[in-house]
């Protein structure tokens, strides 16, 4: 069935971009499996890359890009489509007050580009400061602000991009907190900062939960405290929800269950449900002061009107369905599971995550907690194998996290399978492990 001209074009032909591509090819996408061109169906517990949250090729979603086909997929954009201001006319139901105003665009990089741009704009500062194992995108000024992946070959750092540790419980980055976060990398943090900084400060960017850095979730009460940062500074406090939002961690957004409001929150990947749609939300006051500077973010597909009419059918869906009580019971079942696969297994040291975005630390012991990569490796590996596609976040310094986050309208019985899959990963892992 694999076409071999396919795969020969696919690994001569195309550009490496990062990661490891799988073996195969693959030919379709529904719910929550993808099919490979050896017809082998396996289970996607990354919801493809974090997007298909309502499962992939959602009917929903085919007849809005049908739909599009008949009226626009593309327009000038200066012409607003019809289908572009129907999202921000719903998404009041959902968004906490004051944001309120949405400039749709295409990427979550993109999104966050704006988004800090917009900072620099509403503040007429330009000093930005992010947090330890942060992705917030690969464009210039979203790639300047993560620090997830190493930054070897990118040239300096563009001047006011600063940094501070990660709340990191099960490994604290200044070495000080063991399994609860006192916040001292926070207060150490914007100490440093204030050492550093000449005065022109625009914004902090964080993610909600910390994905890329090894599925983080900050203590009770951190973000109140990033938002005292902020407002005791001047500064716009930016969320990039663009995994947390429309309901994976059971919420509409992480914002509702933190109580804090950003100042401008960024959405991508969850709103378009695998169809590149991002948005740069904010309130009234600060559209008004961006808008007075000078702001203009105006590329080829912002404003255009299939992806818009697809995140509106993404946000009909998540309320029909009830995805975000789903996403909670789902959620608590997997991780249920995979704590009891945790009783059992020495090396996994940790099993952390909020609704359906859950992280399981792999390590050589639990007291010494030192990271087993090797294992790591193993274990994805062998789960493509036997059928199931899980991501490994993999960072010397971080660990060996598996990250799972499969759609939201996954079945009992796929979670079953997937961790049945998991617990097989491990014992022949550990096997090969112990013969090498
Ligand atoms: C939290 C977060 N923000 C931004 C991005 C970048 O989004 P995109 O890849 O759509 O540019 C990602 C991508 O993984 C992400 O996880």
């Amino acid at each position: 069935m694999a076409d071999p001209d396919l795969r020969k074009a696919a690994s001569e032909l195309l550009v490496r971009y990062g990661g490891d591509a799988f073996p195969t090819l693959f030919v379709s996408a529904k719910g929550a499996t993808v099919k490979d061109d050896e017809g082998r169906e396996i289970l996607d517990f990354t919801s493809g890359q974090m997007c298909a949250t309502i499962g992939h090729n959602h009917p929903a979603i085919v007849a809005a890009i049908k739909q599009s086909a008949d009226t626009g997929v593309h327009m000038f954009s200066g012409m607003i489509p019809e289908s572009v201001p129907r999202p921000p006319k719903k998404l009041p139901e959902w968004l906490p007050r004051p944001l309120k105003k949405s400039l749709f665009v295409n990427t979550g990089s993109e999104s966050n580009e704006a988004a800090l741009k917009m900072a620099k704009f509403a503040t007429g500062g330009w000093e930005v400061l992010a947090l330890g194992g942060s992705w917030h995108g690969v464009t210039g000024g979203a790639g300047s602000v993560s620090f997830a992946s190493d930054r070897r070959g990118t040239g300096p750092k563009p001047a006011g991009v600063h940094v501070i540790p990660e709340p990191n419980a099960y490994r604290c980055p200044v070495d000080h907190c063991r399994d609860k976060c006192d916040m001292t990398c926070l207060r150490v943090g914007m100490r440093l900062f204030d050492m550093q900084s000449s005065g022109a400060p625009a914004a902090i960017i964080a993610e909600p939960v910390i994905s890329a850095g090894g599925v983080l979730v900050p203590p009770e009460g951190y973000f109140n405290e990033l938002r005292k940062a902020c407002d005791a500074r001047g500064m716009l406090l930016i969320f990039d929800e663009a995994q947390t939002a429309f309901g994976r961690l059971g919420v509409k957004f992480a914002a509702d269950k933190l109580g804090v409001v950003p100042d401008i929150m960024s959405v991508s990947k969850t709103l378009g449900g695998g169809v590149p749609l991002a948005a740069t939300i904010t309130s009234d006051e600060i559209e008004e002061k961006a808008f007075k500077a000078g702001f203009s973010f105006y590329t080829s597909h912002v404003s255009d009107p299939l992806p818009a009419a697809v995140g509106l059918a993404v946000l009909e869906t998540i309320e029909r369905e009830h995805l975000l009580e789903r996403a909670i019971e789902m959620g608590n079942y997997l991780r249920s599971q995979l704590e009891a696969l945790q009783q059992r297994y020495e090396v996994i040291g940790d099993v952390r995550g909020d609704g359906l975005l859950l992280g399981v630390e792999l390590v050589k012991d639990r007291e010494k907690r030192e990271p087993n990569h090797k294992l790591g490796a193993i274990t994805t590996q062998r789960c493509y194998e036997l059928g199931l596609s899980m991501n490994i976040r993999r960072r010397p310094e971080r660990g060996s996290v598996w990250r799972i986050a499969p759609p939201l309208t996954v079945t009992k019985d796929e979670l079953d399978r997937g961790v049945a899959i998991l617990d097989q990963s491990l014992r022949d892992g550990l096997d090969q492990v112990a013969r090498a």
